[in-house]
């Protein structure tokens, strides 16, 4: 177990910066997600902490030693990657075991590691298995298993389960977060899928453009973004924002004209702003209903999806730039171009400035 620090990490690859000064602290046994669309770094930054990447600038701790010029076998993490690569004429065990019989252990000592972790990932009636006679998710615990057998300090995972199916994607994940608790080790992994991010983070790194926008717990993340990316990237389907002007200030929060003069309130400390300042609403589809008392929207239907438990419409609003999603009960019917009256409580609304900066609101509800 061991836990990792980063200070103003600076990775350029030839004239090309690709991070741009990472601050992260990361306690022992935590499990830490960076999430962040693609191109932005994460696979970078998970590349420097194991050594694969020379850091150009900045120093990384791991187990509180300097570890900057170590080579990846000395930092004390073990990597599992999207792409499995298994040795395809060994047996499971036999790719179990090949790390440790590397690092000279002798077959009564690397055979009850092996056994015991094929134990902890269900894969011990596989062990005389070549990798070809086993599923895409048998393959990715047997990569995992690899991983694991090394006993490191510190996992770094980078999109273990994108190459899954979404049904064994699910089922993956449990299993991660099954394997979190019993092996107690700190995880890092990657993703750019935020339910992985939102189910088995203890606290979600979001990178945008090789800088952390935010660092939080996925209620914090959900509750309380830092900025419209962060509301934006968070949450399905994400977060709708409409663009207008500040109109009003007073104690309850803000009021907010939309362009085609209908007003909105949120519960936000603006005190900040001027009237007139240009400022972007968002509330999440699920804090939508239908009804027309209250702090009203009018919209105007364009489709529906039924997703069995819910249904999402989407609307056209003034302000937004795509049509609007709301959650709403499953059988509701909606008819395309039916003028819809929408509400949402202003305590749960978010209110972020023209440069994205969130306001803070006044009920920030940490569940
Ligand atoms: N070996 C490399 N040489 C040059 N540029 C690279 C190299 N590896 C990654 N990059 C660039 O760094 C940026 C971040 O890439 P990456 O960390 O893979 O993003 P992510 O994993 O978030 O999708 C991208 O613009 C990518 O093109
Ligand atoms: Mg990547």
């Amino acid at each position: 177990m061991a836990a990792v620090n980063m200070r103003g990490i600076v990775k350029d690859f030839g004239p090309v910066r690709t991070l741009f000064g990472i601050d992260l602290d990361i306690a022992d046994g935590e499990f830490v997600v960076f999430v962040g669309p693609s191109g932005c770094g994460k696979s970078t930054l998970l590349r420097t902490i194991a050594g694969l990447e020379d850091i150009s600038a900045g120093e990384l701790k791991i187990g509180g030693v300097r570890v900057n010029e170590l080579p990846p076998v000395k930092r004390g993490i073990s990597m599992v990657f999207q792409s499995y690569a298994l040795y395809p004429h060994m047996s499971v065990f036999e790719n179990l075991a090949f790390g440790l019989k590397l690092a000279g252990k002798s077959k009564a000592e690397y055979t009850p590691a092996v056994e015991q972790v094929a134990k902890v990932l269900q894969i011990e009636a596989l062990l005389q298995r070549r990798p070809k006679d086993l599923s895409g998710g048998q393959r990715q615990r047997v990569a995992i298993g690899r991983s694991i057998v090394q006993r490191p300090g510190v996992f770094l995972f980078d999109e273990p389960l994108s190459n899954l199916d979404a049904a064994l994607r699910v089922q993956m994940r449990i299993e991660i977060a099954r394997l979190r608790r019993e092996l107690q080790t700190t995880m890092i992994y990657v993703t750019h899928d935020q339910v992985e991010a939102m189910t088995l983070a203890d606290r979600i790194v979001v990178l945008r453009a090789g800088r952390i926008e935010q660092v939080g717990t996925p209620n914090e993340l959900y509750h309380q973004p830092a900025n419209q990316f962060v509301a934006g990237f968070l949450g399905s389907p994400s977060m709708n924002f409409l663009t207008g002007t500040l109109a009003a200030l007073d104690g309850q929060g803000a009021t907010i004209a939309l362009p085609d003069g209908q007003r909105l309130q949120v519960a936000v400390d603006a005190s900040g702003a001027s009237l007139g300042d240009a400022v972007t609403l968002g509330v999440r589809p699920e804090h939508i209903t239908l009804c027309d008392a209250g702090n009203v929207l009018q919209a105007m239907a364009v489709t529906t999806e039924h997703l069995g438990d819910t249904s999402v419409l989407y609307l056209e609003a003034s302000g937004a730039e795509v049509p609007i999603a709301a959650r709403i009960p499953p059988l509701q019917q909606i008819v395309p171009w039916d003028r819809c009256s929408l509400c949402f409580d202003p305590k749960n609304g978010h209110l972020f400035r023209a440069d994205g900066l969130s306001f803070r609101r006044l009920y920030p509800t940490i569940v």
